[in-house]
């Protein structure tokens, strides 16, 4: 036996090493026809490592004091050695963490994959979601410029539209009368380790979830409910191939496509035409000089777009809220009798297209001062976007479906 085998041996008999290794990787049998669509949940997995590991090393220099913050990060752009790279690192990691999600949220849309038995694991992806999206907003103060400052001074009112307990709410949410030195300190303690500590749980919840029901597939058929026996297993379903090594090097290509695109953007655009770092932000925060436009950064516009549409505050932080909630709700909505895209018709299809294009569009607007005709747009646009799940239950019903194959396809 060799020194490794003997090793392991040790371990396996005082901790599952073994069983976890074959159960999650060696002998976890995935479909086969996984394609393009299924890098980005490795992917997602990478750039919270990526979020992780330069988060700890930005906290070693940054200062969370509203007098020493702006100054701290600027000290850690020019003097700390790498600090530069570290942070560009982890402002590109921010944006490139929702363009992962939202792909692999399409993805999910596109194939059924939130529909039963992963209906729970579309419900910890959406508090993923939630999470992350609370993870970048608060991280995004941290930095005290101008958009971090009024960027959160508009986010944190909208509590305050909320009849009755608001005002007390937005108070108990600050600390203070304005976005002050106790905020921004909370908000460096929940963007430090309460929000990434719940971000990993309900990432290992999200897994444990689809492991325990297996991957869809493009075909969106149920391969534990094909025909059994493969090359590796007698048990194993006939569609399925070990995820390691065969999806672990699938998936290794995937990262080597992303990181040529990610440190291409980190070292020559990191501001990315201020999309992703925005230009205000380079200014400290001055509570004294509202700038012109309070513009959040890409991916929270889709919703900002909605909030701004609606007259009233309120209501309009209730479609906002709603914007998020619809999500949650999506497979119980969805009554068709076939998963994938693959065999639904021409009415879910638009559907689809029309929903893409909608919150496309409610994100361009959201990142535009708003004019009567932007704001008649995203009326438009937001009525479009809640429509797609509102209707889903009868058009998917209506909808002329495809037969299913019995078996995946190649
Ligand atoms: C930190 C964020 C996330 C990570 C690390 C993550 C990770 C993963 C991984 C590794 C897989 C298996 C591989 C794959 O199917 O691509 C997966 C599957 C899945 N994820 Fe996520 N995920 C995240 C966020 C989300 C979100 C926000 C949603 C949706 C709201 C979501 C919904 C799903 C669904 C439905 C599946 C099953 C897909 C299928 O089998 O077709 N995930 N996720």
């Amino acid at each position: 036996m060799s020194m490794l085998t003997s090793m392991v041996g040790w371990i396996d008999d005082r901790f599952p090493l073994t069983k976890v290794w074959n159960e999650h990787l060696a002998q976890y049998y995935a479909p086969k026809n996984f394609n393009f669509w299924y890098y980005f949940g490795s992917l997602a997995m990478l750039v919270l490592v990526n979020q992780i590991i330069t988060g700890i090393f930005l906290t070693m220099n940054y200062k969370p004091d509203a007098e020493l913050a702006f100054g701290s990060v600027e000290y850690i752009m020019r003097y700390v050695d790498w600090g530069w790279l570290i942070r560009y690192l982890h402002s590109t990691g921010a944006s490139a963490f929702f363009i992962v999600v939202y792909l692999h949220m399409f993805r999910g849309l596109m194939y059924g994959s939130y529909r039963k038995p992963r209906e729970l694991v579309w419900i910890f992806g959406m508090l993923i979601y939630v999470a992350l999206m609370a993870e970048a907003f608060m991280g995004y103060l941290l930095p005290w410029g101008q958009m971090s400052y009024w960027g959160a001074q508009v986010i944190i009112s909208l509590f305050g539209a909320i009849p009755v307990v608001g005002d007390d709410l937005a108070l108990w949410i600050r600390g203070d009368y304005v976005i002050s030195d106790a905020t921004l300190n909370r908000f460096f303690a929940f963007h430090v380790i309460a929000v990434p500590l719940i971000l990993v749980m309900l990432v290992f919840f999200h897994i444990v979830a689809l492991h325990a029901v297996g991957s869809n597939n493009p075909d969106g058929v149920e391969i534990k409910k094909g025909p059994k026996g493969n090359r590796w297993s007698d048990k194993a379903p006939a569609d399925g191939i070990p995820f390691h090594p065969y999806y672990s090097v699938k998936d290794i290509v995937g990262v080597g496509v992303f990181l040529m695109i990610f440190s291409a953007i980190v070292f020559w655009a990191p501001e990315f035409g201020g999309w992703f770092l925005e230009p205000d932000n380079f200014t400290p925060a001055n509570p004294l000089k509202t700038p012109e436009h309070i513009v959040p950064l890409w991916y929270f516009t889709p919703f900002y777009a909605i909030l701004r549409a609606v007259p009233d505050k309120f209501l309009g932080v209730v479609a906002m809220g709603a914007a998020i909630v619809v999500l949650f709700l999506l497979p119980w909505l969805d009554r068709s009798p076939v998963k994938s895209i693959r065999y639904k018709g021409l009415i879910f299809k638009s559907a689809l297209a029309i929903f893409v294009v909608s919150f496309i569009v409610l994100g361009y607007l959201g990142t535009q001062p708003a004019t009567p005709g932007r704001t008649m747009l995203a009326q438009f646009f937001g009525v479009l976007y809640f429509l797609f799940f509102l209707l889903m239950p009868i058009y998917s019903k209506m909808d002329k479906t495809k037969p299913v194959p019995e078996r995946v396809t190649e």
